[in-house]
């Protein structure tokens, strides 16, 4: 007990350090470092190892567009997760779900608290703001 008591503030510290980073700049850089090889550093799908795939990665800044002008984010969410997917949605993506995309956010939506994982909310809002 007495050894309980004395870890829980290092305990305490570790969590504040930890705090989740969903912002523009973090989904930046994992949008980088996860996603730009293949959907180009803009985002208009001619990444270096896009351009050699059979399913050209399609262009992520006309996500909006082609959604009647809002951003789907959580269909953007869902497919980069893996969770949702077409039957013909090319094997070339990897599911990033399976991955550790962060300690999870909670997303307030229409009243309901939704868990999402840090990096996953990071990346979308970062795509949210490349949209023509
Ligand atoms: C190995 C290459 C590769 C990587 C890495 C990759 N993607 Fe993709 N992505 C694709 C391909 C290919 C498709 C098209 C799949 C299809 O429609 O059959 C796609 C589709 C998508 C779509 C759906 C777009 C639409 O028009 O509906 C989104 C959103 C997306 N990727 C986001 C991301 C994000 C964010 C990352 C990084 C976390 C990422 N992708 C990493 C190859 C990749």
């Amino acid at each position: 007990m007495r050894k309980a008591l004395y870890f829980m503030p290092l305990a305490l510290g570790a969590c504040v350090a930890a705090e989740p980073d969903t912002s523009v700049e973090a989904g930046r850089a994992a949008y980088e470092a996860d996603c730009a090889a293949c959907h180009g550093a803009d985002g208009r799908g001619a990444g270096d190892f896009g351009v050699q795939l059979f399913t050209i990665p399609p262009d992520l800044t006309t996500l909006s567009a082609r959604n009647g002008g809002i951003f789907p984010r959580d269909e953007v969410m869902s497919v980069i997760d893996g969770y949702d997917r077409s039957h013909a949605f090319s094997a070339a993506m990897p599911e990033f779900g399976v991955l550790d995309l962060g300690p999870t956010v909670i997303v307030e939506e229409d009243g309901i608290g939704t868990p999402v994982p840090a990096k996953l909310l990071a990346l979308a809002t970062y795509l949210e703001t490349i949209q023509e």
